[in-house]
């Protein structure tokens, strides 16, 4: 990854490709528009960005949020929010609301949706004593590690995502697509959500999903993050895959999340 003039200089990179912690950033204070420059060029870059203990509330998250772009509310359906404190666009993810068992495993969220939200930014609210670690995989560098032939043969096709058993929830969207800012390409597929590549034969398209679902998440492109108190992350949704690891049964653990909009994934080849 090359430098960048806005990404701070106490930026630490968690891992070889993905993932940078910014230490000295403090989100209880008002947020500059260098500050926010700051972190968003850190996104850019690394895909992940966490501030470790931060001493802040809902109030602090949302501002956050706001900085970032336009929240994307969760659905009245949602399971729990903060609502009934003034913070409806809170999403609580925990054990006790049992969303905490189903987030791990590899995905991006909703991308059966035509524009899936952009960034999410997680607030650690209560740690089992171990475990419960986030990890998260760079699609650039899914895309990056992919060979010329494989790269020119993904590029002009598109995938069906749908939400599991519910047809009437799906989109396509490319299979590679591109970060209008930096000009990175990405692979845009999970195994959750990608059900069948428009162009291919069903048993071709079985093959080759088969194929980038288990490319993309190999371990060269991972990063892992070991939550302590207080940790902040947001990650690019569009970019970036992610895994809640659910080793720390039967001990809780309970986040808060806020997801902000986001545009259709931009198609490589246009
Ligand atoms: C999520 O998948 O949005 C939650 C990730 C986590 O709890 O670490």
């Amino acid at each position: 990854m090359s430098a960048s003039p806005t990404i701070p200089l106490s930026a630490r990179p968690i891992a070889g490709l993905l993932g940078a912690e910014l230490p000295e950033i403090d989100l209880s204070e008002p947020l500059t528009a260098e500050v926010v420059a700051q972190i968003k060029a850190t996104l850019t870059e690394y895909g992940v960005v966490v501030f470790p203990r931060q001493d802040i509330g809902p109030a602090e998250h949302v501002a956050l949020a706001r900085a970032l772009g336009e929240i994307k509310f969760p659905p009245d359906y949602f399971p729990e929010t903060l609502r009934d404190s003034g913070f409806p666009e809170v999403s609580v993810i925990s054990t006790q609301n049992e969303l905490a068992y189903l987030t791990d495993r590899w995905h991006a969220d909703v991308t059966w949706m035509p524009n899936p939200p952009r960034y999410s930014i997680l607030h650690m609210q209560q740690l089992p004593p171990a475990g419960g670690d986030t990890m998260w995989s760079s699609q650039y560098a899914a895309y990056d590690w992919l060979s010329e032939p494989m790269k020119q043969f993904l590029e002009p096709l598109t995938v069906r995502h749908q939400l599991p058993g519910s047809p009437d929830h799906a989109s396509d969207h490319p299979v590679v697509c591109r970060n209008p800012v930096s000009g990175r390409k990405a692979l845009f597929i999970n195994k959750v959500f990608s059900m069948r590549i428009n162009e291919l034969s069903e048993a071709e398209s079985d093959a080759v999903l088969a194929f980038l679902v288990s490319h993309s998440v190999q371990p060269e492109f991972v990063c892992r993050w070991r939550w302590t108190d207080g940790d902040v992350a947001i990650w690019d949704n569009h970019y970036v895959q992610h895994y809640a690891i659910a080793d720390y049964r039967p001990h809780p653990r309970k986040i808060h999340r806020i997801e902000i909009v986001g545009e259709p994934p931009v198609a490589a080849s246009s």
